[in-house]
């Protein structure tokens, strides 16, 4: 049922001048990594106010030990799966520019891509709250919580966007006008529940691009600006169209 669609999507990106990836939480799940909604969604069982920046900054303790348990302890096990690997084999041989993502694991750097955008920040990095001095994860000692600068002694919150904080300035220009130049946009596993990141495909379909979805069932997208939609799971679809691509 999806063979006709799979050989049109890796037509429209063999044909591409200019394809972008835009990734959400459903493209790490089968690497271990639970999506935040839908079955065994994160939010399901963990209250987001612990993500909230005024909770953070109010109760940094409680905060970070949630974030420890449910990121920190998780995340670092983690590896690419063969949809991350794809994306990235794609970028090598030209056929993909960059990959907007709104995950903060890392795994598009670990797969090997090199243009990568990450909307929501990442796990991999810390910043002090008062001196904004950045660390990588690995300079902290997460089993005294919560972390302190080296230099000022403030407290270290991870490089991850909270809610009701605003997405890093750099990623969401660089992120929106890569949308802007895309003729093809493969979106892999996202909701599209949050902004600005949800109108990334948007400013794309109303720039003329073609927009491909890959997500196990329908998404707001789906209905509204996705030309190809293959409900598959994200490595099922990508290990087709690498076939398809000679990757
Ligand atoms: N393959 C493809 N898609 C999948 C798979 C899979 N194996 N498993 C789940 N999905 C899809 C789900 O159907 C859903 O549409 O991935 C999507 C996951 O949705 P969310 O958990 O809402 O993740 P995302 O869209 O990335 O969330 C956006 O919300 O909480 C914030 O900052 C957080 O970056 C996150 C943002």
């Amino acid at each position: 049922m999806n063979s006709g669609k799979l050989k049109q999507a890796a037509e429209l990106i063999r044909k591409a001048k200019y394809a972008v990836a835009f990734t959400g939480a459903g493209i790490s799940v089968e690497s271990g990594i639970p999506p935040f909604r839908g079955e065994n969604g994160l939010w399901n069982t963990t209250d987001p106010i612990f993500l909230e920046i005024e909770f953070f900054n109010k109760k940094p303790f409680q905060s970070w030990q949630k974030i420890k348990e449910i990121f920190y302890d998780k995340l670092g096990d983690a590896e690419p799966n063969i949809a991350h690997d794809i994306l990235a084999k794609m970028e090598k041989r030209s056929f993909l520019e960059t990959v907007i993502t709104q995950n903060i694991d890392h795994l598009h750097q670990k797969a090997g891509s090199r243009h990568v955008y990450e909307l929501h920040g990442t796990y991999t990095q810390l910043v002090c709250v008062n001196c904004s001095s950045e660390y990588d994860k690995s300079f902290a000692d997460l089993n005294y919580l919560p972390p302190t600068c080296f230099v000022c002694k403030g407290i270290l919150k991870p490089d991850i966007i909270f809610f009701n904080e605003p997405i890093p300035e750099f990623a969401k220009k660089r992120s929106f006008q890569e949308a802007n130049k895309a003729d093809v946009l493969i979106i892999i596993g996202t909701n599209a529940e949050v902004l600005p990141a949800a109108k990334i495909p948007q400013v794309a379909k109303e720039n003329g691009a073609k927009i491909i979805e890959i997500n196990i069932k329908p998404s707001h997208f789906t209905n509204t600006v996705t030309d190809i939609f293959l409900e598959m799971k994200a490595t099922e679809a990508m290990k087709e169209i690498g076939e398809l691509l000679y990757l």
